[in-house]
């Protein structure tokens, strides 16, 4: 019974909001009433603002509402401990690791969150345009800003590369040699497309190197493509996707990025010459090349389909469905919604959280009332017993208009 009358209210028709209009007129009248009638039944007693997992206590600097604060704000309080022994999403599946985690710390600057283009992204949405907005905001705007927000919600690098075309060459190929630069100077890279993003803001990459064993001989992690004709290779083995790639410096790792670039000049690789302009182009080559090439057991961390390539709504490719880590390409205009979730995932519940505990000031019980015209009256003890027995949302849907 407690918390009907607050599920009543929220649900309350066209008919309901006139209702409710006069209601809210009427508040002066019987708040004080009301009040005292009924104290604290609008919602259970036993709650008490914990739904949302806080674990970390984050301390805020006072009159500091800049915007690097109110992302600490937002996700500070519910980050995923880096080392945690399992992460349960958002459809209550529990993922946990495989033994003891390796990562324990976190990582911060070693660790490089990566945007590549050789284009300006200066047009009508792009994200070089200072006039760029959520309306009308173009796919790879949302997720190159989801990269950056992940970055700082981490304390990790994050720097955008805006790169230099080769002269022969399709223009995703630019990829292999600036993530070759960046391992120079970071120890973890990871690259992202800007179709691709972490589905979970609040979890660290730390969590996920250990649920994916990234080990000192891990030269990089990439997950495979989905089972169909177009993603295979040459040898019959699926193509693994170049969108995105978590690497670890070394100097194995620079040598297979060197041997990766160099690839269409066919001194080592015959005949990759051909993937300088056909899809899959740099993925294609590393499919067909490298990665017989860098076989040792460690080398390459192929992941899962499921947990880091596809969307929810591509679960249909080869159940492709992204649980970490989303990558749109079966609809690029899922990219600025999924920014937005990855926004609302975590503002929802706090929002929610301030809704119920603020409660007792705006919730107000008017069931203690039966309507007649214009007027409220109240029911007596036995009308009350009555109307609780008869149930809910007479007149009503259930979420209904
Ligand atoms: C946060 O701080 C409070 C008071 O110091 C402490 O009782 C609580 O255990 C801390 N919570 C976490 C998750 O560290
Ligand atoms: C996850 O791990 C914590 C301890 O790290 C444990 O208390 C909790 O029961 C685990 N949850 C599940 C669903 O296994
Ligand atoms: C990590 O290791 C565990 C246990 O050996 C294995 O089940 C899992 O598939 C590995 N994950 C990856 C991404 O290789």
């Amino acid at each position: 019974m407690a918390d009907y009358s607050y599920q009543s209210l929220a649900s309350m028709g066209p008919q309901g909001r006139w209702r409710r209009v006069m209601m809210v007129a009427l508040v002066p009248m019987v708040f004080a009433f009301i009040y005292y009638s009924y104290p604290s039944t609008y919602i259970d007693s036993s709650f008490k603002s914990t739904q949302y997992p806080h674990t970390q206590n984050v301390s805020l600097p006072e009159d500091d509402l800049t915007m690097p604060t109110i992302i600490k704000a937002l996700y500070g309080p519910i980050l995923h401990p880096v080392d945690a022994a399992n992460f349960t999403d958002e459809d209550g599946d529990v993922y946990r690791l495989h033994g003891e985690p390796r990562f324990k710390q976190k990582l911060g600057k070693k660790v490089l969150i990566l945007d590549i283009d050789s284009r300006p992204l200066a047009g009508e949405g792009q994200l070089m345009n200072e006039g760029l907005k959520w309306k009308g905001m173009r796919p790879l705007s949302a997720g190159m800003l989801s990269h950056y927000m992940f970055a700082k919600i981490h304390g990790y690098d994050y720097k955008f590369i805006r790169a230099p075309d080769y002269a022969d060459r399709w223009g995703t190929w630019v990829k292999v040699p600036m993530m070759k630069e960046a391992l120079k100077t970071h120890e973890y890279i990871v690259f992202m497309d800007s179709d691709v993003m972490f589905h979970y803001p609040h979890l660290p990459l730390e969590w996920l190197l250990n649920y994916w064993n990234m080990t000192d001989d891990t030269l990089a992690m990439m997950s495979i493509d989905p089972n169909e004709p177009q993603n295979y290779d040459e040898k019959g083995n699926r193509y693994l996707n170049t969108g995105f790639v978590i690497a670890r410096q070394s100097k194995r790792t620079q040598e297979m990025y060197k041997a990766w670039a160099e690839c269409p000049s066919e001194t080592r690789y015959k005949g990759c010459a051909r993937w300088k302009d056909d899809w899959a182009h740099e993925q294609a080559a590393f499919g067909n090349y490298l990665r017989y090439d860098y076989d040792r057991p460690d080398d390459i961390r192929v992941l899962p389909c499921v947990e880091a390539n596809g969307a929810p709504e591509a679960a249909h490719r080869g159940g492709c469905k992204g649980v970490f880590v989303r990558h749109f390409w079966i609809d690029k205009g899922l990219v600025a919604k999924n920014l937005a979730d990855s926004v609302m995932q975590y503002f929802l519940p706090r929002l929610h959280q301030l809704y119920l505990s603020g409660a007792s000031e705006h919730i107000i019980d008017a069931k203690g009332f039966r309507l007649e015209g214009a007027e409220l009256i109240e029911l007596t003890e036995e009308e009350k017993e009555a109307a609780r027995k008869a149930g809910a949302n007479k007149n009503q849907k259930d979420e209904g208009f």
